[in-house]
């Protein structure tokens, strides 16, 4: 199978927090948060895969800073690693300053997906190569995360 790039597969998703997002405080709830990263990751892995995709583990979640209601949060989608069949997915969510046009990095979140063929078992995906000093290193650290991953799995069994 032919190797792809991480930027060959990248997602970037843009949504802006309203009533229905949020809790009484009026910030965005941590479940919804959730459900976007996973969303945006999701998409990533089906870009590089083409296959339908599972989501596997989801790694911690840190949430920096509320969000409010009427800010706008982009999600930028990743790979960073891919095994046989599973692909990690670096997940970042900025906050936008509507006035400035200013980013600040609010979250950020490494989730591994599976893809799944017809019968729903996993599936080869394509190697992934890494380009940039940035990647490589991601690529690398993967690597340990995804060991450190398994070893937990294997001490909850
Ligand atoms: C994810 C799932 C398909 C893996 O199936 P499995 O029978 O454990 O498959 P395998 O043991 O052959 O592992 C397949 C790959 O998943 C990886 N994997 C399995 N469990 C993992 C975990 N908890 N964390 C990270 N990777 C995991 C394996 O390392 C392997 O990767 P590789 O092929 O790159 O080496 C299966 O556990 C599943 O269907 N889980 C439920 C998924 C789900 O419902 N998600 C929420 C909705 S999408």
């Amino acid at each position: 199978m032919e190797e792809k790039t991480p930027s060959e597969s990248i997602v970037e998703m843009t949504e802006m927090i309203l009533p229905n997002d949020t809790n009484v405080l009026g910030n965005l709830l941590g479940g919804r948060m959730m459900h976007w990263i996973d969303i945006a990751g999701a998409m990533a892995a089906t870009r590089h895969s083409h296959k339908t995709v599972a989501t596997a583990c989801v790694d911690s979640l840190d949430f920096r800073r509320p969000i409010r209601v009427g800010e706008l949060i982009t999600l930028k989608a990743k790979l960073t690693w891919v095994g046989r069949t599973s692909m990690e997915v670096k997940v970042k969510v900025f906050v936008e300053n509507l006035k400035t046009g200013e980013l600040t990095l609010t979250n950020k979140a490494y989730l591994t997906f599976v893809a799944l063929d017809e019968e729903g078992k996993p599936t080869p995906v394509p190697p992934l190569l890494p380009e940039t000093d940035e990647e490589k290193k991601d690529y690398e650290e993967g690597e340990a995360r995804r060991n450190a991953r398994l070893n937990k799995k294997r001490a909850r069994l």
